[in-house]
């Protein structure tokens, strides 16, 4: 595996240049920056539960190229939407989101940071280029996020505490792009670093690196392609379904999220809820908190095998309690399960579309594609997309000078 965030490619870097100096103009005082995606190796939604997850970011990411203006104007050029062309706005207008544009992940991180005090008063260029493939459940989103928040944090020199870095981005995406979403994305992105998974606690934000060791084991990601689906909706629909079944059990417990209760504790207690979807949605919740924490205990001792089994459990319980994986993210996870060399496999991120992970025995690896592949074409009529996960480092300002 290598160390190294792929954009620290020069080749690539030197090109993102030379489009920066077409687009605004010349090449100088130009910052470099990058903003990683994520996987979450197990504890899907359980963070806005209040439970436990376990991601670790991943060398494909975001890069953004920066500098100062003289004047209040932003302008922002990515080269995933040349169409586009130059986003232009003026700072004063940076709380006025407009249509679906990227625009307002720059916009949104200006007036959350200004929310919390922090003094933005000039304009500047940006030009971004995106790796992580859009609607992936990688995170596109927050690798964005977090990537302004490290340009505007070096070019205004705010010293922002990574934590609350991390917390204004959740925030943007609650508050500004209006998705209920938990800190798991932002988190893994933050404070992600080289070869390193994070044990995360969201109830008490307490969180421990955990050495990524897979000996003989590579992690595959394997892309559904499937076509944005309707991924925020069903989200909030979720998270309102566990926020009613958390509800009803506090009418007799006396706990302040899902993740507080034990296996047995809440099939005790089943009869509170007392409608047959809300129980499965929050017994989702609650086994998939304990799940993680057995999970991760697993992968410590070097027990990959226990930690396989683990995945494919989480799997099932997405699939018929959350209700959150679909056609094309079973076909990959189950068909990836039956194969020689595989000891776990499931969806990663919201679901509904996006990836999942397996874990595959290095010398299995292209045999996996070529079975796995088929299959999924198979069944689902277009092709799925393979990579072997490199875990690399959260984001920050890349030293390229
Ligand atoms: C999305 C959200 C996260 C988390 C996952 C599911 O990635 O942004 O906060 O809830 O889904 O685990």
């Amino acid at each position: 595996m290598s160390n190294s965030n792929i954009v620290e490619n020069s080749t690539v870097l030197s090109g993102l240049t030379k489009s920066f100096g077409q687009v605004f103009g010349d090449t100088e005082n130009i910052d470099y920056f990058f903003s990683p995606g994520r996987i979450n190796l197990i504890g899907e939604h359980t963070d806005y539960n209040g439970g436990f997850v376990f991601p670790a970011s991943i060398t494909i990411g975001t890069t953004g190229l920066a500098r100062l203006r003289k004047d209040n104007k932003v302008r922002l050029f990515s080269q995933n939407f040349p169409d586009l062309g130059v986003i232009e706005f003026d700072l004063e207008d940076a709380s006025k989101k407009e249509g679906n544009s990227w625009g307002n992940y720059v916009k949104g991180m200006i007036t959350m940071l200004t929310g919390a005090g922090y003094v933005i008063d000039k304009g500047f260029e940006l030009l971004i280029n995106g790796e992580i493939p859009t609607a992936s459940g990688l995170s596109s989103s927050a690798s964005l996020e977090l990537l302004v928040g490290v340009v505007l944090e070096d070019l205004f020199n705010l010293d922002v505490p990574r934590l609350e870095l991390v917390q204004l981005g959740q925030k943007k995406e609650n508050d500004f792009i209006g998705v209920n979403s938990g800190i798991l994305d932002q988190f893994a992105i933050g404070f992600g670093e080289i070869n390193k998974a994070i044990l995360l606690d969201c109830n008490t934000l307490k969180y421990e690196m955990v050495p990524v060791e897979l000996g003989d084991y590579d992690i595959v990601i394997m892309n559904t392609n499937k076509p944005r689906a309707l991924t925020e909706s069903k989200y909030n629909e979720r998270f309102a379904e566990t926020r009613e079944a958390l509800k009803r059990m506090q009418t007799k417990l006396s706990i302040s999220a899902l993740g507080e209760l034990s296996n047995e504790e809440f099939d005790a207690n089943t009869d509170l809820i007392g409608d047959e979807t809300l129980i499965k949605r929050a017994r989702h919740a609650v086994y998939e908190n304990n799940r993680t924490k057995v999970a991760q205990k697993a992968f410590v001792a070097g027990d990959l095998a226990e930690f396989g089994q683990l995945l494919n459990a989480s799997h099932a319980s997405l699939k018929n309690d959350y209700e959150v994986t679909g056609i094309e993210l079973d076909t990959l996870a189950e068909t990836a399960q039956a194969q020689a060399g595989v000891l776990g496999a499931r969806m990663t991120g919201a679901g509904f579309g996006g990836c999942a992970i397996a874990l595959v025995s290095h010398d299995n690896v292209e045999d996996f594609q070529n079975a796995v592949g088929q299959k999924y074409e198979e069944v689902v009529g277009y092709p799925a997309s393979f990579y072997v996960a490199q875990i690399g480092s959260g984001s920050t300002k890349l030293d390229v000078n």
